[in-house]
């Protein structure tokens, strides 16, 4: 793993965001995976900002999202669809048409996953943009004695739901259910961007970088991946030697 440890947010924000638009302006097809949360909020704006400068376009990218809550509408302002416009999508240049995100909303959840994960195998993540959250979790894959490969629909676990509820008003708004990615389909890209900011994750940062590979802590699985780059701010750092 290729770790980086940064002063200050705009610095990891800038490095993440150039890390991504390298590979678009490499590759204008590119396949790009995507997550929500609060981690990417500067990266994505960054993105923007070189977009509106001319140096990058999106015309032909096309993306992929790592999760969605189940039950939320894509217009409700919770969801990741909303997320994803407001941060990124509406923002840029990529059509409508080649940006995906599982449908929570879909009546058979099941056929949603096997669909999307028919649309992933179709093509290669060339970079996947992921956070971590406090208990260790990928997209939405929670610590577990076994994990899926493909796309699912999972149970948050407590620590996850509270972490969420930051963003609703009441407890009980918080959706308990979401689709998201499976390990499988994530280290199947091509190249992987880890990144972690704030002294609270400082602890699972080390346990999923230095510890041992398991199920039971999610991101530790991006050890066997041999182009994962981790980016950190000093606080999320501060616990390795
Ligand atoms: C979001 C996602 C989650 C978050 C993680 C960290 O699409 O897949 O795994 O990346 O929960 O969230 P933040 O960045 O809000 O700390």
């Amino acid at each position: 793993m290729n770790v980086h440890i940064f002063d200050t947010q705009l610095e990891l924000d800038a490095f993440a965001a150039n890390l991504i638009t390298d590979i678009v302006t490499s590759k204008p097809n590119a396949v790009l995976g995507l997550a929500t949360g609060s981690t990417p909020i500067g990266i994505y704006a960054k993105i923007v900002e070189k977009y509106r400068k001319g140096e990058v376009s999106f015309a032909d990218v096309t993306s992929f999202n790592l999760d969605e809550y189940v039950g939320l509408k894509p217009y409700n302002d919770q969801s990741y669809a909303y997320y994803m416009n407001k941060h990124l999508f509406a923002h840029i240049d990529i059509p409508d048409t080649q940006t995906f995100l599982p449908n929570g909303m879909a009546d058979d959840l099941e056929a949603e996953c096997a669909n999307y994960d028919r649309m992933l195998l179709e093509r290669q993540i060339d970079i996947q943009l992921l956070g971590l959250g406090h208990n260790g979790h990928i997209g939405f894959n929670e610590p577990d004695h076994a994990l899926s490969g493909g796309t699912h629909v999972v149970k948050l676990k407590q620590a996850t739901l509270e972490a969420n509820a930051r963003f609703f008003a009441t407890m009980e708004e918080v959706p308990e259910y979401a689709i998201t990615m499976g390990v499988g389909s994530i280290l199947k890209a091509n190249s992987i961007v880890l990144a972690v900011r704030g002294a609270d994750k400082a602890d699972i940062v080390k346990q999923a970088l230095t510890g041992p590979i398991t199920t039971e802590v999610p991101a530790s699985l991006l050890q066997t991946h041999p182009r994962v780059t981790v980016l950190l701010d000093r606080e999320a750092g501060r616990m390795l030697g």
